[in-house]
């Protein structure tokens, strides 16, 4: 069999829905990873160097070290996620290696996590919760435990995308909350009320809850410690972007020292590791990365990985290409 016979080979870096699998290994010579341990280093080269696609997902760091080693057969990545900044696609460009990623198909399932964490900080669900699992509620009480609530307070939202617009969409129309929101360009054509700011700083200045959707992968963390010094003490923070668009530390200190009043996070700086002084802090909620954790969504995403794959080897415009 000639090589142009061959079905193209696909790598898929971790273990992705069933019904997914199925699909990928009927197209392709597909080797799977079925015991969803992340890829070394060595192993990812091996992946590129072997494979005329990789799958890849946020666990996994594609650097110019792995793309511009020698013998790189890979022509494509078709990353399992909507951000992307795992992969420096720079390096991804200078390679001449196509990228697609997922968007759309977790927006709402993020959002919904997004919400969850907003109320869960708000009305101290960890700090409640652990009280009652060490056995240390003693009954109902008029006084104890009181959370703040939100109806009318103010959700500011930094970065008004898709999963921005759903986030404050859920909070101005479920939880009566007001809507503030900083974004580069002009946000038009909601269907529900919010007003647009001209910076982040009063976004952070007049929030009672603030909710990040920006991209990782900067240079430096865009929500640095001068503007957490914005926020008012009884504020809280919402982190389900990227662990490194906020100053991980600074945040750490502001809820430490009670400069803000709690926090609700499902991404980190450095994920898997999650710094000790965070875990020991009752104000915060923390999840492990579950924005878009449903298997439905799970199943959607790895779809459009797939459907950017075909129409990749198809030679026809891939769904949802960003390099
Ligand atoms: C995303 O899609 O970016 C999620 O954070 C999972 O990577």
């Amino acid at each position: 069999m000639s090589r142009s016979d061959q079905k193209p080979r696909v790598v898929v870096t971790r273990t992705l829905p069933q019904a997914v699998h199925d699909r990928l290994s009927a197209l392709y010579d597909t080797e799977l990873n079925v015991s969803d341990l992340p890829l070394t280093k060595v192993d990812l080269i091996r992946a590129f160097q072997s494979a005329d696609a990789v799958v890849t997902t946020v666990s996994d760091r594609i650097d110019a070290s792995v793309l511009n080693g020698p013998g790189i057969r890979a022509r494509m990545i078709a990353n399992v996620g909507v951000g992307f900044s795992n992969i420096d696609t720079q390096a991804a460009e200078n390679a001449s290696i196509v990228v697609s990623n997922t968007p759309d198909v977790l927006t709402e399932a993020t959002a919904d996590i997004a919400l969850l964490l907003i109320l869960a900080s708000t009305r101290r669900a960890y700090a409640a919760e652990q009280l009652l699992r060490q056995g240390n509620w003693a009954g109902f009480s008029i006084v104890a435990g009181l959370g703040a609530g939100v109806q009318g307070k103010t959700l500011g939202i930094i970065g008004m995308g898709r999963i921005g617009q759903a986030t404050a969409r859920r909070a101005a129309l479920g939880l009566g909350m007001k809507v503030v929101f900083y974004n580069r360009s002009t946000v038009q054509g909601l269907d529900f009320k919010a007003e647009q700011l001209t910076s982040i700083e009063d976004v952070m200045t007049r929030a009672d809850v603030v909710s990040l959707h920006i991209p990782g992968g900067g240079a430096k963390p865009p929500i640095d410690r001068a503007l957490l010094a914005l926020m008012k003490p009884t504020a809280h923070l919402v982190n389900t972007a990227r662990g490194d668009v906020i100053d991980e530390e600074a945040l750490i200190d502001a809820l430490e020292t009670g400069q803000i009043a709690g926090a609700g996070l499902d991404v980190f700086a450095h994920e898997p590791t999650i710094p000790e002084r965070l875990k020991a802090l009752t104000n915060v909620t923390l999840l492990p990365h579950v924005g878009s954790a449903t298997l439905e969504v799970r199943t959607a995403m790895g779809m459009l990985a797939a459907d950017n794959l075909e129409a990749f080897f198809a030679g026809r415009e891939m769904p949802s290409r960003v390099v």
